[in-house]
């Protein structure tokens, strides 16, 4: 008889970008994994949709190619993203995103119906644009017709769990992001809801992330509640108690600290969510720190590779002989919030070359993440160590500035491989393999290498780069930049 001494865990992630799965066993090996590309749909100009089908499809295929056996699964995804589903489980319109920005009306609106002082006593943040509690009154002041049939508002990586099960689940730490979660309480908020006039049957229950579902897969396969993405990632990183941030250096940039959760953070714009340990976190995203490189790249250098252009930059005058890059392409969440900025150059000169235009990239995405990681405040101070993790980390100009900006060591890990890797971990705490997530982060997650700061000053470019960001903000604070 065939006997397995291996425990197969699978993360299955639901990225922006594609989703991901991978099977670990029990001492975090990776043993495999698979992935499917996807694009995000902008039918309007700050719009950001995807068809949830999608998801499922490429959830199947990256399933089918691990194939079995499979001792248990756990979710992660994108956070915020709002799929509306009708009394009969179908999709009634395209999910509307995390990076979606048309709510910014609604969003002030739900400031102005309930108050700030409110809703921070009860959702721990204000509402942000791609928020799903937003979302829902778009739909029902711009769909009517779709928000009469509404029975389910469920987050990316919970539309998948219901496809793959049938359970209408999701987690604390995904829950957050949605601006009608209790966030100090750990369960939605009847008040908020009601305050806004939203049915409360319409949001799946919510647990712990490793806890298992009342459902399992076709094939009884237990599923993990799961985490948002980046409280996976953390997991991942074993950034699961205080002194160890995470940063991911991603599509978006986050900086990333677990906290006690008893005080809200004083920069407003910084999240306090829960963990997926059981605790809280703070965090602070900017929304293009990889989006912005990725640009800058197939803009000015198409056909270079990301190492090239690492390399290029790297061979670069720090400072980028005077010039500044702004990197808020789409706006910006940390350390302040706009929908409306939009992100440029500033103090270009006919003597500059394409090289200094890549540098000034490189560095303004790490100010923008420096910047972050104060927004974290005593979190970040106290900080020993920082660990980066995400497409970013290859680079190492972008692990040395980070590492010079904050003067602390810049840890990679052994095993980067994102949220898939953290929601795995989650599933083999919830099949009893590690007694809680602290046990298994420190089971299976191992430091591989460390930048440390250098003597290199970069304080006039950051400065420089503080007084154009205020600038540009009163400037795209008067005129509308969504064209
Ligand atoms: C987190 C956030 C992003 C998305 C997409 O608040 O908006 O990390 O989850 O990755």
């Amino acid at each position: 008889m065939y006997t397995r001494f291996v425990a197969r865990l699978i993360g299955l992630d639901i990225g922006t970008s594609g989703t991901k799965a991978m099977a670990i066993d029990e001492q975090g090996k990776v043993l495999q994994s698979s992935s499917r590309r996807y694009e995000v749909d902008s039918p309007q100009p700050g719009w950001a949709e995807q068809d949830p089908e999608m998801w499922w499809m490429a959830a199947e295929s990256c399933l089918h190619e691990l194939g079995g056996p499979v001792d248990a699964i756990g979710l992660t995804g994108q956070m915020h993203g709002s799929v509306f589903l009708d009394q009969a489980g179908q999709v009634l319109r395209p999910a509307i995103l995390w990076c979606d920005q048309r709510t910014q009306v609604q969003c002030d609106e739900i400031v102005e119906k309930i108050g700030e002082k409110a809703l921070l006593s009860v959702a721990a943040n204000l509402p942000l644009t791609g928020f799903q509690a937003p979302k829902v009154l778009w739909l029902r002041e711009h769909e009517p017709q779709n928000y009469r049939q509404v029975s389910h508002v469920l987050l990316p990586k919970d539309y998948v769990r219901y496809r793959l099960t049938g359970d209408f689940l999701t987690d604390h730490s995904d829950a957050s992001g949605t601006g009608v979660f209790n966030v100090f309480g750990r369960r939605h908020s009847p008040k908020v809801l009601s305050q806004l006039d939203i049915d409360p049957n319409w949001f799946p229950r919510s647990a712990e992330s490793w806890v298992k579902g009342d459902m399992s897969t076709a094939q009884g396969v237990p599923v993990v509640a799961g985490a948002g993405d980046q409280a996976a990632g953390a997991v991942g990183q074993g950034s699961v108690s205080e002194g160890i941030v995470s940063l991911s250096l991603g599509t978006s940039g986050v900086a990333f600290s677990t906290v006690d959760g008893h005080t809200l953070p004083e920069n407003q714009n910084v999240h306090l969510f829960c963990h997926a340990q059981g605790g809280w976190h703070v965090m602070g995203v900017m929304l293009a720190y990889g989006a912005a490189l990725t640009w800058a790249r197939d803009t000015l250098c198409p056909g270079l590779s990301f190492e090239q252009l690492s390399d290029m930059a790297f061979n670069a005058e720090p400072g980028a002989r005077g010039l500044t890059f702004l990197p808020y392409l789409s706006g910006e969440r940390c350390p302040f919030a706009s929908s409306t900025i939009r992100g440029g150059f500033f103090g270009l000169a006919s003597t500059h070359q394409t090289t200094d235009l890549i540098r000034a990239v490189f560095e303004g995405v790490s100010f923008g993440l420096y910047e972050c990681l104060v927004a974290l405040g005593h979190a970040a101070e106290t900080s020993r160590e920082l660990r980066v993790t995400g497409g970013g980390a290859a680079s190492l100009l972008l692990r040395q500035l980070i590492a010079d900006l904050s003067g602390k060591p810049c840890v990679q890990l052994d095993v980067d491989e994102g949220p898939a890797f953290g929601a795995a971990m989650l599933a083999g705490v919830g099949v009893g393999i590690w007694p809680d997530v602290r046990a298994a982060a420190r089971e299976v997650v191992r430091e591989k290498a460390m930048t440390d700061p250098s003597s290199c000053d970069h304080s006039h470019a950051f400065e420089r780069y503080k007084s154009a960001s205020t600038v540009l903000k009163d400037l795209c604070a008067q005129t509308n930049t969504i064209k």
